[in-house]
Protein backbone atom coordinates (compact mmCIF):
# COMPACT_ATOMS: atom_id res chain seq x y z
CA UNK A 1 0.00 0.00 0.00
CA UNK A 2 1.41 3.23 -1.19
CA UNK A 3 1.54 5.95 1.62
CA UNK A 4 -0.20 9.69 1.98
CA UNK A 5 3.24 11.01 1.08
CA UNK A 6 3.47 8.70 -2.72
CA UNK A 7 0.30 10.08 -3.34
CA UNK A 8 0.52 13.59 -2.48
CA UNK A 9 3.49 13.03 -4.78
CA UNK A 10 1.45 12.25 -7.47
CA UNK A 11 -0.90 14.56 -7.66
CA UNK A 12 1.54 17.35 -7.82
CA UNK A 13 3.11 15.66 -10.49
CA UNK A 14 0.21 15.19 -11.80
CA UNK A 15 -1.09 18.57 -11.93
CA UNK A 16 2.44 19.76 -13.28
CA UNK A 17 1.77 17.77 -16.30
CA UNK A 18 -1.48 18.63 -17.05
CA UNK A 19 -1.02 22.01 -16.90
CA UNK A 20 2.15 22.49 -19.16
CA UNK A 21 0.14 20.26 -21.62
CA UNK A 22 -2.73 22.32 -21.31
CA UNK A 23 -0.96 25.66 -22.12
CA UNK A 24 0.68 23.66 -25.12
CA UNK A 25 -2.34 22.46 -26.59
CA UNK A 26 -4.92 25.30 -25.70
CA UNK A 27 -4.22 28.04 -27.91
CA UNK A 28 -3.63 25.63 -30.88
CA UNK A 29 -6.69 24.01 -30.55
CA UNK A 30 -8.93 27.16 -30.07
CA UNK A 31 -7.60 28.48 -32.56
CA UNK A 32 -9.45 25.48 -34.76
CA UNK A 33 -12.55 25.74 -32.78
CA UNK A 34 -11.70 22.29 -30.65
CA UNK A 35 -13.11 22.29 -27.14
CA UNK A 36 -12.41 18.49 -26.34
CA UNK A 37 -9.27 17.10 -26.16
CA UNK A 38 -6.90 14.53 -24.09
CA UNK A 39 -4.40 16.77 -21.58
CA UNK A 40 -2.35 13.06 -19.99
CA UNK A 41 -2.69 9.22 -20.87
CA UNK A 42 -1.31 7.18 -18.88
CA UNK A 43 2.09 8.82 -19.38
CA UNK A 44 3.67 8.09 -15.86
CA UNK A 45 3.15 3.87 -15.03
CA UNK A 46 2.27 5.18 -11.55
CA UNK A 47 -0.49 7.48 -12.63
CA UNK A 48 -2.82 5.06 -14.51
CA UNK A 49 -5.18 7.90 -15.61
CA UNK A 50 -7.02 9.97 -18.00
CA UNK A 51 -7.97 13.42 -18.31
CA UNK A 52 -9.94 14.73 -20.86
CA UNK A 53 -10.79 18.53 -21.53
CA UNK A 54 -14.13 19.35 -22.46
CA UNK A 55 -14.75 22.82 -23.05
CA UNK A 56 -13.80 24.09 -19.14
CA UNK A 57 -14.91 20.38 -17.65
CA UNK A 58 -12.53 17.95 -16.83
CA UNK A 59 -13.07 14.41 -16.98
CA UNK A 60 -10.43 12.24 -15.16
CA UNK A 61 -10.70 8.67 -15.09
CA UNK A 62 -8.69 6.17 -13.06
CA UNK A 63 -7.62 2.63 -14.81
CA UNK A 64 -8.75 0.23 -11.76
CA UNK A 65 -6.41 -1.91 -10.32
CA UNK A 66 -6.98 -3.93 -7.42
CA UNK A 67 -4.46 -2.07 -4.74
CA UNK A 68 -6.20 1.26 -5.80
CA UNK A 69 -7.58 3.51 -2.42
CA UNK A 70 -10.57 5.37 -3.11
CA UNK A 71 -9.37 8.35 -1.94
CA UNK A 72 -6.67 8.30 -4.61
CA UNK A 73 -9.20 9.63 -7.56
CA UNK A 74 -10.30 12.58 -5.66
CA UNK A 75 -6.61 13.48 -4.86
CA UNK A 76 -5.42 13.71 -8.15
CA UNK A 77 -9.15 15.24 -9.22
CA UNK A 78 -8.54 17.85 -6.91
CA UNK A 79 -4.97 18.36 -8.03
CA UNK A 80 -5.64 18.94 -11.84
CA UNK A 81 -8.32 20.96 -11.19
CA UNK A 82 -7.27 23.18 -8.73
CA UNK A 83 -3.68 23.75 -10.96
CA UNK A 84 -5.97 24.86 -14.04
CA UNK A 85 -8.51 26.75 -12.39
CA UNK A 86 -11.63 24.21 -12.93
CA UNK A 87 -14.37 24.60 -10.34
CA UNK A 88 -15.46 21.36 -8.15
CA UNK A 89 -18.74 20.91 -9.98
CA UNK A 90 -17.16 21.10 -13.34
CA UNK A 91 -14.34 18.45 -12.30
CA UNK A 92 -15.94 14.76 -13.27
CA UNK A 93 -14.12 11.35 -11.93
CA UNK A 94 -14.77 7.85 -13.18
CA UNK A 95 -13.66 4.63 -12.66
CA UNK A 96 -12.82 3.21 -15.82
CA UNK A 97 -12.71 -0.44 -16.50
CA UNK A 98 -11.84 -2.79 -19.27
CA UNK A 99 -12.26 -6.11 -20.81
CA UNK A 100 -14.99 -8.69 -21.81
CA UNK A 101 -15.05 -9.81 -18.18
CA UNK A 102 -15.81 -6.51 -16.95
CA UNK A 103 -19.30 -5.89 -18.61
CA UNK A 104 -19.72 -2.41 -16.08
CA UNK A 105 -18.10 -0.37 -19.02
CA UNK A 106 -21.85 0.75 -20.85
CA UNK A 107 -23.39 0.69 -16.66
CA UNK A 108 -24.76 3.98 -16.59
CA UNK A 109 -22.83 6.00 -13.41
CA UNK A 110 -24.95 8.39 -12.60
CA UNK A 111 -28.65 10.56 -13.91
CA UNK A 112 -27.88 13.74 -14.08
CA UNK A 113 -29.15 13.97 -17.61
CA UNK A 114 -26.90 17.04 -18.41
CA UNK A 115 -26.13 17.52 -22.36
CA UNK A 116 -23.99 19.95 -23.02
CA UNK A 117 -22.61 21.20 -26.83
CA UNK A 118 -19.01 21.41 -27.33
CA UNK A 119 -17.81 22.61 -30.68
CA UNK A 120 -15.49 20.23 -32.98
CA UNK A 121 -14.72 22.96 -35.58
CA UNK A 122 -17.75 24.72 -37.11
CA UNK A 123 -19.76 20.93 -35.49
CA UNK A 124 -21.12 20.88 -32.15
CA UNK A 125 -21.76 17.79 -30.78
CA UNK A 126 -23.60 17.18 -26.99
CA UNK A 127 -21.23 15.16 -24.01
CA UNK A 128 -22.24 13.63 -20.88
CA UNK A 129 -19.32 14.21 -18.73
CA UNK A 130 -20.73 12.04 -15.73
CA UNK A 131 -23.37 9.70 -16.22
CA UNK A 132 -21.46 7.29 -18.38
CA UNK A 133 -17.90 6.07 -18.86
CA UNK A 134 -18.11 7.67 -22.04
CA UNK A 135 -18.70 11.06 -22.29
CA UNK A 136 -20.73 11.06 -25.98
CA UNK A 137 -17.61 12.16 -28.35
CA UNK A 138 -14.78 10.02 -28.49
CA UNK A 139 -12.30 12.80 -29.86
CA UNK A 140 -9.74 11.06 -30.95
CA UNK A 141 -11.56 10.49 -34.35
CA UNK A 142 -12.31 13.93 -34.85
CA UNK A 143 -9.18 13.63 -37.91
CA UNK A 144 -10.91 10.78 -39.43
CA UNK A 145 -14.31 12.48 -39.31
CA UNK A 146 -12.74 15.32 -41.23
CA UNK A 147 -11.78 12.83 -43.92
CA UNK A 148 -14.71 11.72 -44.03
CA UNK A 149 -16.08 14.85 -44.82
CA UNK A 150 -13.84 15.97 -47.47
CA UNK A 151 -15.05 12.69 -49.82
CA UNK A 152 -18.31 12.59 -49.02
CA UNK A 153 -20.11 15.09 -51.40
CA UNK A 154 -23.31 13.42 -53.65
CA UNK A 155 -22.24 10.14 -51.61
CA UNK A 156 -24.35 7.16 -50.07
CA UNK A 157 -23.09 7.41 -46.39
CA UNK A 158 -23.16 4.42 -43.97
CA UNK A 159 -22.66 4.66 -40.36
CA UNK A 160 -22.43 1.58 -38.18
CA UNK A 161 -21.92 1.35 -34.78
CA UNK A 162 -22.27 4.67 -35.11
CA UNK A 163 -22.97 5.97 -31.31
CA UNK A 164 -23.93 9.44 -31.64
CA UNK A 165 -23.12 10.21 -34.75
CA UNK A 166 -20.77 12.49 -34.76
CA UNK A 167 -19.53 11.15 -38.24
CA UNK A 168 -23.20 10.99 -39.57
CA UNK A 169 -23.10 15.19 -38.53
CA UNK A 170 -19.60 15.46 -40.60
CA UNK A 171 -21.08 13.59 -43.35
CA UNK A 172 -23.83 15.53 -43.42
CA UNK A 173 -22.76 18.91 -43.49
CA UNK A 174 -20.07 17.83 -46.24
CA UNK A 175 -23.61 17.63 -48.60
CA UNK A 176 -23.73 13.44 -48.38
CA UNK A 177 -26.15 12.71 -50.71
CA UNK A 178 -27.80 10.66 -47.94
CA UNK A 179 -26.35 8.78 -44.67
CA UNK A 180 -27.52 5.79 -42.96
CA UNK A 181 -26.48 5.45 -38.92
CA UNK A 182 -26.95 2.33 -37.31
CA UNK A 183 -26.27 1.42 -34.00
CA UNK A 184 -28.33 -1.01 -31.76
CA UNK A 185 -28.63 1.28 -28.60
CA UNK A 186 -31.66 3.27 -28.23
CA UNK A 187 -29.87 5.90 -26.16
CA UNK A 188 -27.51 5.91 -28.54
CA UNK A 189 -29.41 6.72 -31.59
CA UNK A 190 -31.59 9.28 -29.76
CA UNK A 191 -28.62 10.99 -28.73
CA UNK A 192 -27.48 11.20 -32.68
CA UNK A 193 -31.35 12.36 -33.20
CA UNK A 194 -30.09 15.59 -31.31
CA UNK A 195 -26.97 16.32 -32.64
CA UNK A 196 -28.29 16.31 -35.89
CA UNK A 197 -30.73 18.82 -34.68
CA UNK A 198 -28.45 20.87 -32.77
CA UNK A 199 -26.09 20.83 -35.97
CA UNK A 200 -29.43 21.70 -37.97
CA UNK A 201 -28.94 18.57 -40.49
CA UNK A 202 -32.28 16.95 -39.67
CA UNK A 203 -33.39 15.70 -43.34
CA UNK A 204 -35.03 12.80 -44.50
CA UNK A 205 -32.25 11.59 -46.57
CA UNK A 206 -30.80 11.61 -43.15
CA UNK A 207 -31.60 7.77 -41.28
CA UNK A 208 -30.86 6.91 -37.92
CA UNK A 209 -31.95 2.41 -37.51
CA UNK A 210 -31.76 1.28 -34.40
CA UNK A 211 -30.60 -2.43 -34.75
CA UNK A 212 -28.02 -4.77 -34.32
CA UNK A 213 -25.06 -4.35 -36.90
CA UNK A 214 -25.22 -7.97 -38.43
CA UNK A 215 -29.31 -7.99 -38.09
CA UNK A 216 -28.75 -5.05 -40.41
CA UNK A 217 -26.30 -6.27 -42.82
CA UNK A 218 -28.68 -9.64 -43.60
CA UNK A 219 -31.90 -7.11 -44.25
CA UNK A 220 -29.40 -4.71 -45.82
CA UNK A 221 -28.89 -7.36 -48.29
CA UNK A 222 -31.80 -8.47 -49.37
CA UNK A 223 -33.31 -4.99 -50.39
CA UNK A 224 -29.99 -4.93 -52.06
CA UNK A 225 -28.72 -1.21 -50.50
CA UNK A 226 -25.56 -0.27 -51.41
CA UNK A 227 -23.05 3.13 -50.48
CA UNK A 228 -20.26 4.88 -51.60
CA UNK A 229 -18.88 4.87 -48.53
CA UNK A 230 -18.71 3.66 -45.20
CA UNK A 231 -17.19 4.13 -41.34
CA UNK A 232 -17.13 0.29 -39.22
CA UNK A 233 -15.88 1.29 -36.15
CA UNK A 234 -17.39 -1.47 -33.82
CA UNK A 235 -16.56 -2.05 -29.84
CA UNK A 236 -13.96 -4.68 -29.35
CA UNK A 237 -16.00 -7.29 -27.72
CA UNK A 238 -20.06 -7.01 -27.96
CA UNK A 239 -22.60 -9.70 -26.67
CA UNK A 240 -25.83 -10.02 -29.21
CA UNK A 241 -28.78 -9.50 -26.42
CA UNK A 242 -31.56 -12.42 -27.87
CA UNK A 243 -28.86 -15.23 -28.67
CA UNK A 244 -26.60 -14.02 -26.11
CA UNK A 245 -23.73 -14.60 -28.92
CA UNK A 246 -20.30 -13.02 -28.14
CA UNK A 247 -18.84 -10.62 -30.99
CA UNK A 248 -14.55 -10.52 -30.55
CA UNK A 249 -13.70 -8.00 -33.24
CA UNK A 250 -10.09 -9.84 -33.31
CA UNK A 251 -11.71 -12.96 -34.14
CA UNK A 252 -15.00 -11.99 -35.83
CA UNK A 253 -13.72 -8.83 -38.53
CA UNK A 254 -14.11 -11.04 -41.36
CA UNK A 255 -17.55 -11.55 -41.11
CA UNK A 256 -18.24 -8.44 -40.41
CA UNK A 257 -15.71 -6.53 -42.94
CA UNK A 258 -17.10 -8.97 -46.17
CA UNK A 259 -20.57 -8.49 -44.72
CA UNK A 260 -20.08 -4.71 -45.07
CA UNK A 261 -17.97 -4.90 -48.34
CA UNK A 262 -20.98 -6.94 -50.27
CA UNK A 263 -22.86 -3.48 -49.68
CA UNK A 264 -20.25 -1.52 -50.88
CA UNK A 265 -20.51 0.21 -54.62
CA UNK A 266 -17.64 -0.28 -57.24
CA UNK A 267 -14.75 2.29 -56.28
CA UNK A 268 -16.28 3.30 -52.61
CA UNK A 269 -14.38 3.45 -49.88
CA UNK A 270 -14.49 1.97 -46.17
CA UNK A 271 -13.23 3.21 -42.88
CA UNK A 272 -12.19 0.15 -40.04
CA UNK A 273 -11.13 1.00 -37.31
CA UNK A 274 -11.28 -0.57 -33.92
CA UNK A 275 -9.33 -0.20 -30.34
CA UNK A 276 -8.72 -3.09 -29.31
CA UNK A 277 -5.02 -3.58 -28.15
CA UNK A 278 -4.24 -6.97 -29.67
CA UNK A 279 -5.75 -6.95 -32.98
CA UNK A 280 -3.85 -8.51 -35.88
CA UNK A 281 -5.47 -8.33 -39.24
CA UNK A 282 -4.89 -10.87 -41.83
CA UNK A 283 -5.54 -9.53 -45.44
CA UNK A 284 -6.09 -12.97 -47.06
CA UNK A 285 -9.29 -13.52 -44.97
CA UNK A 286 -10.87 -10.48 -46.64
CA UNK A 287 -12.64 -10.22 -49.92
CA UNK A 288 -11.04 -6.59 -50.67
CA UNK A 289 -7.56 -5.93 -52.13
CA UNK A 290 -6.90 -2.09 -51.51
CA UNK A 291 -6.34 -1.93 -47.50
CA UNK A 292 -4.17 0.37 -45.96
CA UNK A 293 -3.43 1.10 -42.66
CA UNK A 294 -3.76 4.96 -42.04
CA UNK A 295 -3.43 4.66 -38.19
CA UNK A 296 -0.55 7.41 -38.64
CA UNK A 297 -2.79 10.29 -39.49
CA UNK A 298 -5.95 9.77 -38.04
CA UNK A 299 -4.32 9.84 -34.66
CA UNK A 300 -4.34 13.42 -33.44
CA UNK A 301 -1.82 14.95 -31.34
CA UNK A 302 -3.19 15.12 -28.17
CA UNK A 303 -3.73 11.13 -28.64
CA UNK A 304 -0.08 10.21 -28.89
CA UNK A 305 1.22 7.85 -26.01
CA UNK A 306 4.68 6.10 -26.29
CA UNK A 307 1.98 3.36 -24.40
CA UNK A 308 -0.57 2.45 -27.14
CA UNK A 309 -2.26 3.27 -29.57
CA UNK A 310 -5.80 4.88 -28.92
CA UNK A 311 -6.92 3.37 -31.91
CA UNK A 312 -5.83 1.76 -35.12
CA UNK A 313 -7.28 2.80 -38.90
CA UNK A 314 -7.44 1.05 -42.09
CA UNK A 315 -8.56 2.65 -45.61
CA UNK A 316 -10.04 0.10 -47.76
CA UNK A 317 -11.08 0.54 -51.51
CA UNK A 318 -13.19 -1.55 -53.18
CA UNK A 319 -12.68 -2.93 -57.01
CA UNK A 320 -14.21 -1.15 -59.41
CA UNK A 321 -15.05 -4.56 -61.84
C1 LIG B 1 -16.91 2.39 -30.00
S1 LIG B 1 -18.58 2.94 -30.04
C2 LIG B 1 -18.60 3.53 -31.66
C3 LIG B 1 -18.09 4.94 -31.76
C4 LIG B 1 -18.65 5.70 -32.93
N1 LIG B 1 -18.23 5.12 -34.17
C5 LIG B 1 -18.29 7.17 -32.90
O1 LIG B 1 -17.66 7.64 -33.83
O2 LIG B 1 -18.61 7.89 -31.96
C6 LIG B 1 -19.46 1.43 -30.06
C7 LIG B 1 -20.98 1.52 -30.35
O3 LIG B 1 -21.37 0.23 -30.81
C8 LIG B 1 -22.69 -0.03 -30.37
N2 LIG B 1 -22.89 -1.48 -30.47
C9 LIG B 1 -22.33 -2.46 -29.70
N3 LIG B 1 -22.68 -3.68 -30.16
C10 LIG B 1 -23.48 -3.46 -31.24
C11 LIG B 1 -24.13 -4.32 -32.15
N4 LIG B 1 -24.03 -5.64 -32.03
N5 LIG B 1 -24.84 -3.78 -33.17
C12 LIG B 1 -24.95 -2.42 -33.29
N6 LIG B 1 -24.36 -1.55 -32.45
C13 LIG B 1 -23.62 -2.06 -31.44
C14 LIG B 1 -22.76 0.56 -28.98
O4 LIG B 1 -24.10 0.83 -28.63
C15 LIG B 1 -21.89 1.83 -29.17
O5 LIG B 1 -22.70 2.93 -29.48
Amino acid sequence: MKTDETYQSQARMLANKVKKRYRHLRKRYAKQNLEVFRLYDWDIPDIRAVVDWYGGHLVIGEYSRAQSTPDWLPLMGSAVADALNIPREKLHLKIRKSGIKEGARYKRLDHTNQKIPMWERDLQFYINPSDYVDTGLFSDHRNTRKMVREMVKDKDFLNLYCYTGAFSCYAAKGCARSTLSVDRSETAINWAKENFDLNKLTDPRHTLIQEDTLDFLAKAKRKKLSFDLAVVDPPSYSTTQITQKHFDIARDYPTLLNGVFELMRPGGTLFFSTNHQNFDMDTSRLKATNITEITDTTIPEDYLTKRKKIHRCWKIHMGTA
